[in-house]
């Protein structure tokens, strides 16, 4: 453990409490000075920590960042977070973590960002991440086959839906295959790139951007009509560990179903969030395909099930879907 996460657990097992300096020292057995240090660096960090004349130090106020000592503090899961890499500023957490899997990273790794100056969208789309959003990658290493890789990005979808539902109690819903909205405004993305050898898969990195606490001025005018943030929605800000624990808890319990075999019972929850099935969509495929047709389902690998104009049933695998009713 750092000098830092001691004196950290010190004032969080003492919380609410002055300490004066030669009871920190003491306790943690390190000298007044190193303490003293310490505390200046937590500041750097925006911890606020007041001092009062004969009472000593108390811990004020966390700052409302993704610092990995905070999410680890307070995170109940076995491995997804375990590990976790912060960054102020990286191109893409997706491209970071491909790095560090590519290096040995182990299952679970986390890596999260502030910003990302070239945040990666799906279908090779640019994904604007400034300030104010949670910009995160996860490293997994599945024991599945290479087709059933897209998979993870339905399981990741319910476990967005299932916590920001809980947390914030908004109208959270899933556009096929990995659109979260509220209400009909998209608030996260979902890009799973999956790497293999040989048809043997050898590690998946689920990316997932979710617009916390933006302002949406900050968003390109294009944009700002389908996307909002929880702020926004809620009109206050959003505590961000306590949003990404929940989460990655989540996200571990479907994570484990997932590779029990138990795809069909996380479909079942996808359902329950699909803004999708009972619309009239159009789905727009590679090289200029669209099918346009009722959505009457989704099967067990995770496709869409449309109803053609002609009654005819298609499957789509892959695809931009736009709600047109
Ligand atoms: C989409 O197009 O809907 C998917 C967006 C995925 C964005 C996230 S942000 C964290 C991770 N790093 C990236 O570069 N992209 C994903």
């Amino acid at each position: 453990m750092e000098l830092y996460e001691l004196v950290l657990d010190f004032f969080y097992k003492n919380k609410g409490k002055y300490i004066p300096l030669k009871e920190i020292a003491s306790n943690l057995n390190i000298s007044e000075s190193e303490i003293i240090k310490t505390l200046q660096k937590l500041e750097e960090q925006e911890y606020k920590i007041d001092f009062a004349e004969d009472l000593g130090y108390r811990l004020e106020e966390t700052p409302n960042l993704l610092l990995p000592y905070e999410i680890k503090r307070d995170l109940k899961t076995d491995f997804i977070g375990k590990k976790i890499y912060y960054f102020s500023e990286v191109d893409s957490t997706n491209d970071v973590a491909k790095e560090l899997a590519e290096n040995g990273a182990e299952n679970g790794t986390l890596v999260i960002a502030q910003t990302q100056r070239r945040g990666k969208g799906r279908d090779g789309k640019k994904w604007i991440s400034p300030l104010g959003g949670v910009w995160m990658s996860i490293i997994l290493r599945p024991t599945i086959k290479p087709e059933k890789a897209p998979q993870l990005t339905l399981v990741t979808g319910v476990a967005v839906a299932e916590t920001l539902k809980k947390q914030t109690g908004l109208n959270v819903k899933i556009k096929w295959p990995n659109d979260i909205l509220i209400d009909d405004k998209k608030v996260c993305g979902i890009l799973t790139e999956a790497h293999a050898k040989y048809n043997t898969l050898e590690y998946v990195i689920v990316g997932i951007g979710i617009d916390v606490n933006m302002d949406m001025e900050l968003f390109p005018q294009e944009l700002r009509r389908g996307a909002t943030s929880i702020k926004e929605e809620l009109e206050m800000e959003v505590y961000y560990v306590e949003l990404v624990q929940r989460f990655l808890e989540r996200f571990e319990e479907l994570y484990l179903e997932f590779n029990a075999d138990q795809f069909p019972e996380i479909l079942r929850k996808w359902r329950k969030y699909s803004k999708t099935i009972g619309s009239y969509v159009e789905v727009h495929k590679r090289l200029g395909k669209i099918v346009r047709g009722e959505a009457v389902g989704i099967n067990k690998q995770g496709a869409l099930i449309l109803e053609l104009d002609d009654g005819t049933l298609r499957k789509v695998f892959s695809g931009e879907c736009i709600h047109l009713n």
